[in-house]
């Protein structure tokens, strides 16, 4: 025996504490008294998990345990997580894919459309598309005011809205003043863990035009340049800030897990297993529900375990799965039908469903220079050039988003439709300094590329829709999807504030910038009707992937709702939700950020409670 590890025994080391984090890959690698170890339990080991797992850790006083469905996130063959410009390879469908798809959508030709969501250790922050957009202030100060709960408000939130963001040199490390305004976004200072960053690669040709728009007489007026769309306001058209750091994908899995698992002995994560629902605790009456204690599962036909916090179990399975598993506990509406036993009945579980519509346009070009050139199914050689400069170095094409600018306005209120709808149905932003729309500008073709020729894509989402849907159980397992009705376009204003968005990215390319550029439209509405304009939106219409609303926050003595203003499940004690399921309104941006802010001012409720 080596007689250092003979040292080692005689002195009793091995009994010790664990220094690091314990990954377990299912449920049998469990040590055998987890069943009452751990203070908290997270469900979820997505965006918001992952931020409420680290910030709890914090306090070594404490232990976290994560339970994740889905698989570790960086194994050898995962590049379509880890490098950016693969994004659009990692969903939908895919080993880190749930593989959802929603109802037929009457709204739009009743499409059936894929919904992917994160199966795998960082949710969706793993496979998303980085555009890092916090919405405006008047989003924030309109959940404030619904809820009651001033602490939710833009000017409260500021320190989360730094903590959440930290803001680094792009891939190819250009100066950025002319681009972004520094002093609004989060940096080491705020103790902040989330890498962002401008566009890390050039695009040179298509940026110019883009920006060049936006001075252009004519167009300035509608297209007006606005130096960060994240400093409370995001009316114009400006540089996109990404979750990219070191030009590599920034998930909650990276920056919040990661580089903690060699220091956190207190913070346990179990892989490859689901939560199946929530146990009352058995000392319930009526009066005093309380649940500390989770069912789980590793496949359908597993016999369950049960594992029981001492403080909290926290709910992050996100928009999708958190009103799954309540529905599943019997928290919700009458579940009979299904033999689930009702706990507490509240109609407004899985409810409430927003998501924003989107709809593509595409122009073919007269340029070499678009994606299509390193494009790995049109030019192999080029492709593999562009993926040994990322190996090197971490930079060039690769290492870039989707999108390197974003426009947000207001829909165009010299369209008699547009202010006829307003006037009928009112006006859905949060406020007159909240765009309606974001128009979204790549630099070739989003989507399966032809076999030839050049692209640019306008994307148009409508970002803040009347339209509400909702998630309903089809079955008493967790094996087994849920209905995903979105409801898209469904509300009247809708319809007519997604065109509204279609007709001004239409508009935008007329500006003399794209003058022997754009050679014509590809998706061949060039010049069509208004109802041919009609059909064409109806039949394309997708999602932007930002589902939210389906476990609302609302205020402590509100009729309807899941959450009070400090996260905790009505009329239960022990739970908490913390991720885009209690967001009672879609914000006007793109939704990680606002779930990475959420997220951290729920960490520091939690410890309040607690004196952590
Ligand atoms: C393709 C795509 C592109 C997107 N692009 C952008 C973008 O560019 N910018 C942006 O801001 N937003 C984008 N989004 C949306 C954004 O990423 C999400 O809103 C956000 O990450 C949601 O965070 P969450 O914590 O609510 O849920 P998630 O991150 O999805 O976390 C939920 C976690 O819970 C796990 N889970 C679920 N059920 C169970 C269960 N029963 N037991 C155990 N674990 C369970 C899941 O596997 C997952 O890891 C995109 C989304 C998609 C799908
Ligand atoms: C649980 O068991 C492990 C050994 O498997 C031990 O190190 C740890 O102290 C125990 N924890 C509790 C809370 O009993
Ligand atoms: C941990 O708990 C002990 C005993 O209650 C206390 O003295 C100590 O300050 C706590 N540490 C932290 C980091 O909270
Ligand atoms: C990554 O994407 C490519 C191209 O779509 C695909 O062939 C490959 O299987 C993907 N890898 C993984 C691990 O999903
Ligand atoms: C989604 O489908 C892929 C195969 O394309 C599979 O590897 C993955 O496990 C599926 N996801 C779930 C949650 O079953
Ligand atoms: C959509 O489906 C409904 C119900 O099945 C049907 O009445 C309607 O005609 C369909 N609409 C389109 C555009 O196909
Ligand atoms: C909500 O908004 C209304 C109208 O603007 C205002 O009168 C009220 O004070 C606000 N309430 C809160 C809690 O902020
Ligand atoms: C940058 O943001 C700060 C803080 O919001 C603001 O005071 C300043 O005017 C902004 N600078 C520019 C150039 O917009
Ligand atoms: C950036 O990536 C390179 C290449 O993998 C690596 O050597 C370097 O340490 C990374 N830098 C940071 C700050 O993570
Ligand atoms: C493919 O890419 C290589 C390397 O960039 C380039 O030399 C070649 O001309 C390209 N081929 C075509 C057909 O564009
Ligand atoms: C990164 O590597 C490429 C070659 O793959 C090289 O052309 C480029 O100059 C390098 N960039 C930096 C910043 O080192
Ligand atoms: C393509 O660009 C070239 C030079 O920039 C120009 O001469 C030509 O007219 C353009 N073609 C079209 C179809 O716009
Ligand atoms: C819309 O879809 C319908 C049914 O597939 C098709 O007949 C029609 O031509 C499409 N219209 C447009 C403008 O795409």
């Amino acid at each position: 025996m080596p007689k250092s590890l003979l040292t080692c025994l005689q002195l009793g080391l091995w009994l010790l504490p664990a220094t690091r984090a314990a990954i377990f890959n299912s449920k049998t690698e469990l040590p055998q008294n987890a069943t009452n170890k751990y203070d908290f339990i997270v469900v979820g080991g997505g965006t918001a998990g992952l931020v409420i797992a680290n910030r709890l850790t914090e306090n070594s006083n404490t232990s976290v345990l994560v339970i994740e469905a889905g698989g570790f996130h960086e194994n050898p063959q995962d590049m379509n997580i880890t490098i950016p410009f693969l994004t659009t390879h990692a969903s939908p469908g895919g080993p880190f894919d749930w593989n959802y798809t929603t109802t037929p959508q009457t709204g739009v030709s009743n499409q059936t459309i894929a919904y992917p969501r994160g199966f795998v250790l960082g949710g969706t922050s793993s496979i998303n598309s980085f555009a890092y957009t916090r919405g405006t202030s008047e989003d924030y100060d309109r959940i404030a005011n619904l809820t009651g709960d001033s602490g939710w408000s833009w000017d409260a939130l500021r320190p989360y809205i730094l903590k959440a963001e930290l803001l680094t040199p792009p891939a190819d490390g250009h100066d950025t003043s002319n681009q972004l305004n520094v002093s609004v976004h989060g940096s080491v200072n705020t103790s902040a863990l989330l890498g962002t960053s401008a566009p890390g690669f050039s695009q040179k040709d298509f940026d110019s035009r883009v920006i060049g728009t936006t001075t252009q007489e004519g167009f300035q007026e509608e297209f007006p340049f606005n130096l960060d769309m994240n400093g409370g306001t995001n009316l114009g058209i400006g540089w996109q800030v990404s979750s990219i750091s070191n030009g590599t994908r920034s998930s909650s899995a990276r920056k919040y897990l990661a580089p903690f698992v060699d220091q956190r002995p207190n913070l346990d994560v179990l892989l490859n297993t689901r939560v199946a629902r929530l146990v009352p605790d058995t000392s319930n009456d009526a009066q005093n529900l309380s649940i500390h204690t989770v069912e789980i599962v590793s496949s359908p036909d597993d016999i369950p375990l049960s594992l029981s916090a001492n403080s909290e179990v926290v709910l992050s399975a996100g928009a999708i799965g958190t009103p799954q598993i309540l529905l599943l506990t019997g928290y919700g509406d009458s579940c009979a039908n299904l033999s689930i036993p009702t706990i507490l009945s509240n109609p407004s579980v899985g409810q409430n469903l927003s998501d924003h519509p989107a709809v593509s346009q595409i122009w073919s070009v007269n340029s070499t220079e678009t994606w299509e050139a390193f494009q790995a199914t049109r030019n192999e050689t080029a492709f593999a050039e562009v993926l040994e400069q990322w190996q090197n170095n971490r930079t060039g094409p690769l290492s870039d988003a989707l999108f390197n600018q974003l426009g947000w306005l207001r829909v165009n209120e010299s369209d008699p439709d547009v202010t006829a709808a307003l006037e009928e149905f009112g006006d859905p932003s949060a406020g007159v300094n909240t765009a309606h729309f974001e128009l979204l500008f790549s630099n070739g073709f989003l989507g399966d590329t032809p076999s030839e020729g050049n692209y640019m894509t306008i994307l148009t989402i409508l970002s803040t829709p009347f339209s509400r849907g909702s998630i309903t159980l089809t079955s008493s397992s967790i094996f087994d999807p849920p209905l995903i009705d979105p409801a898209f376009l469904s509300h009247p204003f809708d319809f007519i504030a997604i065109r509204s968005g279609f007709l001004a990215a239409r508009r935008f390319v007329t500006a003399p910038t794209w003058d022997n550029y754009i050679i014509s439209q590809f998706d061949n509405i060039n010049g069509s009707s208004i109802d041919e304009i009609d059909q064409f939106i109806r039949n394309t219409t997708r999602s932007a992937y930002h589902v939210v609303g389906t476990a609302s926050m609302s205020a402590k003595n509100a009729d309807w709702g899941v959450v009070d203003p400090d996260l905790r499940l009505k009329g239960v004690e022990g739970v908490r939700v913390v991720d885009a399921s209690v967001l009672p309104y879609t914000p006007s941006g793109h939704t990680e950020a606002i779930v990475y802010i959420l997220a951290e001012r729920a960490a520091d409720l939690i410890k309040d409670t607690w004196g952590l």
